[in-house]
C-alpha cells in the first residue's frame, strides 16, 4: 500500500487540495471557538500538507504515516517538522499534544473496527486533558462506482484511476501508470466504509466526549461526501 511510485503520483496529481481545504476549515473552526492549540499530531499525515498548514499557523506540529514514500516527501518538503514512520494502530508517542488530526479517509484505510478503537485509545493517551481529536470518515451515502479517468503526468506518463465498490461498505481505488502507452505499474487501495454510529460508540468507549459530527467543519465549506468528527478528551 502506498508504494514509492504511487506516492509520487499522489503528490504530483494534486490530491493536496483535500488537506489544504481541511486545514483552512480547521483553523477557521478553532478561531471561531477562540482556541489556539500549541501542539498538534497529524496521524496518517501523508505528504505532510496539514502539518505544514498547522505549523505555519503557529501550532508546533508532528506527523506520522505508515508509508515510507509519503514520509520521504513530507520530510523533503518540511525538514523542520518531525515525522515518524509507524502504524497508527500501535503508535503511541510519549509526548502530549493539544490537537490530534486524522484526515483524507485515513481511518477508512483501517479494515477492522476494533483497530479503529485501538487508534482512539492511542489518541486519548497522547492528548493533553481538554485536547481535541478531529478526523474525517467517508460518508456512506456518497460511495459509488465512478467512471475511470486519466491524467497526464507529462508527454510520456499517464495515470488511469478507477473507483469501484466491490461491496456496499468497500471502496477500491485502482491506479494504473502507463509510460508511452505501456503499462508499468498498478496500485490497489482498499477502503472500508465504517458505520459512523459504531465509530462514535468507540470514541465514547475510549473516553472522548463528542463535540460534533457533521457534513462540514464550518458552515461555509468542506466536502459533503465526508463526515467531520470533533471529539474532546475531558479536561480532568
Ligand atoms: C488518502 S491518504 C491521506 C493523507 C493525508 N492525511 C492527507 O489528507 O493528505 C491516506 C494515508 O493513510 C496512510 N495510512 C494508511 N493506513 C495507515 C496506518 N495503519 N497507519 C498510518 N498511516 C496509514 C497512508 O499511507 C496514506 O498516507
Amino acid at each position: 500500500m502506498y508504494s514509492d511510485v504511487f506516492c509520487r503520483v499522489y503528490n504530483e496529481f494534486g490530491w493536496n487540495y483535500y488537506p489544504e481545504a481541511f486545514g483552512e476549515q480547521l483553523l477557521k473552526w478553532l478561531a471561531a471557538h477562540s482556541l489556539q492549540p500549541k501542539s498538534a499530531l497529524d496521524l496518517a499525515c501523508g505528504t505532510g500538507v496539514l502539518c505544514r498548514i498547522l505549523q505555519a499557523a503557529g501550532i508546533r506540529s508532528r506527523g506520522m504515516d505508515l508509508s515510507e514514500g509519503m514520509i520521504a516527501i513530507a520530510r523533503a518538503e518540511s525538514p523542520e517538522i518531525p515525522y515518524d514512520v509507524a502504524d497508527m494502530v500501535t503508535y503511541r508517542p510519549e509526548m502530549h499534544f493539544e490537537l490530534v488530526t486524522c484526515t483524507g479517509d485515513a481511518l477508512n484505510h483501517i479494515e477492522d473496527l476494533s483497530d479503529v478503537g485501538r487508534i482512539f485509545e492511542n489518541v486519548h493517551a497522547c492528548l493533553a486533558p481538554g485536547g481535541l481529536f478531529v478526523f474525517d470518515l467517508l460518508h456512506e451515502q456518497e460511495i459509488s462506482t465512478a467512471e475511470p479517468f486519466e491524467l497526464e503526468f507529462d508527454d510520456t506518463i499517464t495515470a488511469r484511476f478507477q473507483i469501484t465498490c466491490p461491496a456496499q461498505d468497500r471502496v477500491h481505488l485502482q491506479t494504473q501508470v502507463f509510460e508511452n502507452g505501456v503499462h508499468r505499474f498498478t496500485e490497489d487501495i482498499f477502503e472500508r466504509v465504517h458505520d459512523r454510529f459504531a465509530v462514535l460508540a468507540l470514541l465514547e468507549q475510549a473516553g472522548f466526549g463528542l463535540v460534533s459530527c457533521a457534513h462540514r467543519l464550518c458552515d461555509d465549506g468542506g466536502e459533503v461526501a465526508t463526515w467531520y468528527i470533533i471529539a474532546r478528551k475531558p479536561a480532568r
